[in-house]
């Protein structure tokens, strides 16, 4: 079995993202806008700002109440498409309830949109010519391409059908020319999809929904959930001690996908700088 270590190969793209920033003498700048009093928000935005930091972007947060109404939001949005200084922009989820989700998609501006979230860039990833992936299937691309792990004709099992992981994650897998099933709550039987798997890619958020006899041996465990065991500690999707026995490659939770999502931003953050202005060009 071997380990994937995100957290060490997010700091080698940290790395190699400040040399460039360095040796371009650009100075990109992303805006993160988040809404209400959720928790964990308010954690990856430190998470967010101390890596843009260390890699030379910069980084300016925008914090509204629970309460703001979805106009005042898209036009706050606006203003920030029109801001020449402003090279990335990204909204973070959860927002609040009385905000649709996709009317915030669509405002962002496609060159600016480093979450990847808006239909054009969506579109874009569904004709396998992306510009801006979603983070964490790009950051979950970036693993395998690492560690050598070959997806042609592998059959690849996605659990979670989200347009931030499970939709995207799929797109990358089938441009990548493996075979792509996605399971979510309705799925009648899991485990039966699970054992068919090479490779297992749980964006579910439930602690434990991938247990060591859904697994055959040697598949490649991929673990995206964010959740807290019965002592509050930080835990994924996996019951990583007895699935890594059967698995041949598994990321830990913590230490796996999370650090790789943040250092595809802060790529994604350079790229949207690279293309507006003109180093790089897509047309
Ligand atoms: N919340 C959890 N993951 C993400 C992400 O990748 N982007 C945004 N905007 N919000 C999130």
């Amino acid at each position: 079995m071997t380990l994937i270590d995100g957290k060490q190969l997010a700091k080698k793209i940290r790395k190699s993202l400040k040399e460039k920033v360095d040796r371009e003498q650009i100075k990109p700048k992303l805006v993160v806008i988040w809404c209400g009093n959720n928790e964990a928000s308010r954690v990856y935005d430190r998470i967010k700002s101390k890596a843009c930091e260390e890699v030379g972007v910069k980084f300016e947060e925008y914090h509204f109440g629970e309460n703001i109404s979805e106009t005042e939001l898209i036009d706050f949005i606006y203003k920030l498409n029109n801001e020449e200084s402003i090279n990335g922009i990204l909204v973070q989820y959860p927002i609040p309830k009385q905000i649709s989700l996709q009317k915030i998609a669509n405002a962002i501006d496609k060159n600016k949109d480093v979450d990847g979230f808006n239909p054009y860039n969506i579109g874009l990833l569904d004709s396998n010519c992306p510009v801006f992936t979603p983070c964490t299937p790009l950051g979950i691309m970036k693993m395998f391409e690492e560690y050598k792990i070959d997806l042609t004709g592998k059959k690849v099992v996605i659990i979670g059908r989200s347009n931030v992981v499970g939709k995207p994650m799929a797109e990358c897998m089938l441009n990548a020319n493996a075979t792509v099933t996605i399971c979510h709550s309705k799925t009648k039987n899991l485990k039966e999809e699970l054992l068919k798997a090479d490779v297992i890619i749980s964006s579910a958020g439930k602690r434990n929904i991938v247990t060591a006899d859904m697994v055959r041996e040697g598949t490649v465990v991929i673990d995206v959930g964010t959740n807290r065991d019965e002592n509050g500690k930080l835990c994924g999707d996996v019951d990583f001690e007895n699935v890594k026995k059967k698995a041949s490659y598994i990321t830990p939770n913590p230490g796996g996908v999370g650090p790789m999502t943040v250092a595809m931003l802060l790529n994604n953050v350079i790229k949207a700088y690279e293309i507006q202005n003109g180093i790089i060009n897509y047309d």
